[in-house]
C-alpha cells in the first residue's frame, strides 16, 4: 500500500505549540483541503483533539485516529493501536489515497516504518517559537517538484512554497 504524508513547517521544521499550530494561512488550509478530501487521512490523538470538535471528524475524508489506548472514542473516526490496521479499513478502489497528517509523533512513525512514498510540504518562510518539529528525513531518492509558491497578503501572514516530494 502506498501511503502520503502532508505538512506545514516553519525553517526549522517547527509544526506546533500547545497542541495548536503555529499560524493561521487560510490559502494553505485550502490546499490541504483540496488536497485530501476524498481520501482517507490519518491522525495522532494529540492532532484529532487540536480540531475543535465542531470540525472534526474532517468532512468528505475517512477520519483515522492512532492511539496506544483501544478504548479511546473519537466520534466519526476511526480508532486504531497500529498503522498496521490501516489496510484493514481501507478499500483501494474507494478510499483512494491514504495521507497521514500528523503530528509529530505519527509522522515519525510512518516514517521510520518507509511507508511513505509521496510529501506534501509547506515551507513557511519563517521562524517560530515552538514545541513540536517534524522529523529529520533522509531525502536520498526523493524526487522534488514545486508546485506553487504564495506570496503573504491580508489574509495570510506569511510566505510559503509547497513542494512535492517522491520516492
Ligand atoms: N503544521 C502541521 O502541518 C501540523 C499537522 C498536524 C499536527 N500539527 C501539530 O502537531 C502537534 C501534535 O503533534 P504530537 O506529536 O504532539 O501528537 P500526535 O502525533 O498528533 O499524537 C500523539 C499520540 O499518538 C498516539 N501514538 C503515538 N505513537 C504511537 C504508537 N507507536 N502506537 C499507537 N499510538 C501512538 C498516542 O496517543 P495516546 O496518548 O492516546 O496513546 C500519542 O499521544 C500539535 O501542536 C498540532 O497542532 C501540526
Amino acid at each position: 500500500m502506498n501511503y502520503s504524508l502532508i505538512v506545514a513547517m516553519g525553517k526549522h521544521r517547527e509544526i506546533g505549540k500547545d497542541n495548536d499550530l503555529l499560524w493561521r494561512l487560510p490559502r494553505d488550509m485550502k490546499f490541504f483541503k483540496a488536497t485530501t478530501e476524498g481520501h482517507t487521512v490519518v491522525m495522532g490523538r494529540k492532532n484529532w483533539e487540536s480540531i475543535p470538535e465542531k470540525f472534526r471528524p474532517l468532512p468528505n475524508r475517512k477520519n483515522i485516529v492512532v492511539s496506544r489506548n483501544p478504548d479511546y472514542e473519537a466520534d466519526g473516526a476511526i480508532v486504531i493501536s497500529d498503522l498496521k490496521e490501516i489496510p484493514t479499513h481501507f478499500n483501494v478502489e474507494s478510499d483512494k489515497k491514504c495521507f497521514f497528517i500528523g503530528g509529530a509523533q505519527i509522522y515519525k512513525l510512518a516514517l521510520e516504518q518507509g511507508l511513505i512514498n509521496e510529501m506534501y510540504i509547506t515551507q513557511v518562510h519563517e521562524t517560530f517559537e515552538a514545541d513540536t518539529y517534524f522529523p529529520f528525513v533522509n531525502w536520498d531518492g526523493w524526487d522534488e517538484e514545486e508546485l506553487f509558491e504564495f506570496e503573504k497578503d491580508d489574509k495570510n501572514p506569511h510566505s510559503f512554497t509547497v513542494t512535492k516530494y517522491t520516492r
